[in-house]
């Protein structure tokens, strides 16, 4: 029987504790933890990231707040809005969404985040602080993954993992946590001359490539467990992920719904992440 990773239901746990941790937060420091949202630019699919994330942090209690600029904004702006978000004491965690215009330097705008305040792990100092194997906020969607593996007590240790996709959001970081958990891990991207090779001998598959369908039963072995973070739409309106699910399922020891595996993940771990910020931070200005 293949496991089914329920990642609506692992969020909902996870957005339970958050929710108590919020509620003892607010009793024991007199204001809640406080996430801002940076939306720049109209990207549909980033519209309803946003919106969820700060709907998602308003119902565990959080104070939130969501910029929304036009995609004209410059630089500038951005950087004076990040820098009086680093200043604002009800402010724990600052996030801006990605991808940001094309005429804006992502690289920069990262790097003015407060490390502190730092909600998706994105900033230079606290991605150096994950490859040391350091303290830190850790991106969200790699985070979540190991979350929902753990709440299934899927043991890493030892096993071969390939991750599909480099990028700094989720492939990169979560070659780096799946190694930190003693996987041995082989990171694929868009130059890989045989995707097939290696994904037939793991034990483990995250893919990060967002091409629908991808992966198909024929290249995982018997036994795999998949995780699929790809959320791709079909012409036809129906979303599917970088598996093909109806051939790898029946293969496959465990494997991650689309939707309602991993995206659910990504939400809950950021409110995770927003109520250890603002613990740092009032334990650090006590
Ligand atoms: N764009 C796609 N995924 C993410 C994420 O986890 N955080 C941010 N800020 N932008 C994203």
């Amino acid at each position: 029987m293949t496991l089914i990773l329920d990642g609506r239901e692992t969020a909902k746990e996870v957005r339970r504790e958050v929710k108590e941790g919020v509620a003892a937060f607010r009793g024991r420091h007199g204001r809640p933890p406080g996430l801002a949202v940076i939306l720049v630019g109209e990207d549909p699919a980033s519209r309803i990231y946003t919106r969820n994330k700060a709907r998602a942090a308003a119902k565990c209690g959080m104070f939130d707040v969501l910029h929304r600029l036009p995609d004209t904004t410059g630089e500038s702006e951005i950087l004076e809005l990040i820098s009086a978000l680093n200043a604002d004491p009800r402010i724990d965690g600052i996030l801006v969404q990605l991808p940001l215009p094309a005429a804006v330097d992502a690289r920069r705008i990262l790097a003015a985040v407060d490390p502190a305040k730092d909600a998706d792990g994105f900033h230079p100092l606290n991605l150096g602080r994950l490859v040391l194997g350091e303290e830190g906020p850790t991106p969200c969607t790699p985070l979540g993954i190991l979350t929902l593996l753990d709440r299934y007590e899927i043991d890493l240790e030892g096993m071969e993992a390939v991750v599909l996709g480099r990028s700094n959001i989720v492939g990169k970081p979560m070659a780096t946590l799946l190694t930190a958990r003693n996987a041995t891990v082989t990171v694929c991207h868009s130059r890989t001359r045989d995707l097939g090779f290696h994904t037939r001998r793991a034990d483990l598959v995250v893919s990060a490539m967002g091409r629908p369908e991808r992966i198909t039963g024929d290249m995982v072995k018997e036994g795999v467990v998949a995780v699929d973070v790809g959320i791709n739409r079909l012409p036809d309106g129906t979303l599917v992920g970088d598996f093909h699910f109806e051939s790898v399922a029946p293969k496959a020891r465990a494997v991650t719904p689309v939707p309602g595996g991993v995206g659910p993940m990504t939400i809950a771990t950021l409110l995770a992440n927003v109520l250890r910020l603002a613990g740092y931070r009032v334990r650090s200005s006590e």
